[in-house]
């Protein structure tokens, strides 16, 4: 395949295809207003994205309630009060011809209770002085994914993507290091994985026909095993619960040291696998075209961009002009964003990232 194969459009199961095979990452940015609104400048950032000839837009982490917050200034989805907000957001993606998804998410045990945040953790053993969720206290939580997936879908956008990666709620659950339970949440692989699939299928069930699911899934960190995780994706595709599968590496060539998958790609165990009408991508430094149109050859249906989306916010036009694209390097200089169009509240967040603003 070359770099004009990510140019041919992608059919899902649900839903419009996608015109092309770029994805835009979920990126935080914390330029919400302080009770989760989409601020101006969340408006402005997505507008400039929605020019950039992604064929779907996901945006940042958003709260699925008010205690699974992780970010000051994040972008909520638990109040009918944030329609109005993500509306013009998915107004602006379709206006520019891409599909869009809002990124459901709930912290767990990371909610930081100085921002209104209540930690919730699965294990009664990884907070000080906080007890696992009680098993109502996890269906409510799975309730509120799929109350924020009909926000979204009133609000306008194609679909969710679900927040199963680092470590927070869907993730944490799925960790036998993290997740001790001895209810119907824990115990088992299947029983670690019962609240992600309880939150896709509830959502499934609660929004249309036409409803995209997207589920983000990474592999390292707390506790997690890749054996395990590959188990449960597998059946995952296999009963083809969701539209896409989206794998957060940091490095989509990054090769496993350890365990029954040493050597091989962590991105190869998971495309290795049988995924009937799923589309499978991946994200982690895709940082010129022609690393992008290597990843089709690699099993990926679609790339993930990330940072080089955050570069340029036209990373795909680029690729398109240019197929031997390469995106700026890191770290930048914060007169670098600012010119580029990128808020000083991103750009503040940004100077928390190690290797991204000089
Ligand atoms: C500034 C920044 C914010 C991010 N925010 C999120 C987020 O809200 N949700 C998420 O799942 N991943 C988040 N990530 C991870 C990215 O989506 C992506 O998986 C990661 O950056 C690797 O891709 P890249 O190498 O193209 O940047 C963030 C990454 C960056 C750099």
């Amino acid at each position: 395949m070359s770099v004009s194969d990510l140019f041919k459009p992608l059919t899902l199961s649900h839903g419009p295809e996608m015109r092309n095979r770029f994805m835009l990452a979920p990126l935080t940015n914390q330029q919400s207003d302080d009770d989760g609104s989409a601020s101006v400048f969340d408006q402005d950032w997505m507008r400039q994205l929605s020019q950039g000839d992604y064929a779907l837009v996901q945006t940042c982490a958003a709260t699925v309630e008010p205690g699974g917050i992780a970010f000051k200034r994040q972008l909520g989805i638990h109040s009918d009060d944030h329609l109005h907000g993500l509306t013009e957001m998915a107004t602006s993606i379709r206006e520019g011809g891409g599909l869009s998804a809002v990124q459901l998410h709930h912290a767990g045990h990371r909610a930081r209770p100085e921002l209104g945040g209540i930690p919730a953790p699965a294990s009664g053993s990884t907070v000080p002085g906080v007890n696992a969720l009680t098993t109502h206290q996890v269906e409510r939580i799975r309730d509120s994914f799929i109350t924020a997936a009909r926000r979204a879908e009133q609000a306008g956008f194609d679909g969710v993507s679900v927040h199963g990666a680092f470590g927070w709620i869907l993730s944490e659950f799925m960790s036998p290091l993290l997740n001790d339970r001895t209810d119907k949440y824990g115990g088992s692989t299947e029983n670690r994985a019962r609240l992600t699939v309880e939150v896709i299928e509830g959502i499934r069930r609660a929004c249309g026909p036409e409803f995209q699911i997207g589920w983000r899934l990474s592999v390292e960190r707390y506790g997690l095993r890749l054996e395990e995780l590959r188990d449960i994706t597998a059946e995952i595709l296999d009963r083809e619960l969701i539209d896409y599968l989206d794998l957060a590496l940091w490095d989509t060539a990054q090769v496993v040291h350890e365990g029954a998958f040493q050597g091989q790609t962590m991105l190869s165990v998971f495309t290795n696998l049988p995924r009937k009408s799923v589309r499978v991508g991946a994200a982690g430094k895709i940082m010129s075209a022609q690393r992008a149109g290597r990843l089709l050859d690699e099993g990926c249906d679609f790339v993930v961009i990330g940072r080089a989306g955050i570069l340029r916010r036209d990373f795909p036009r680029q690729v398109q002009q240019d197929a031997f694209y390469e995106s700026p390097a890191l770290p930048v200089t914060a007169q670098y964003l600012r010119s580029g169009g990128v808020s000083e509240r991103f750009i503040n967040y940004l100077q928390g990232w190690q290797t991204f603003v000089y």
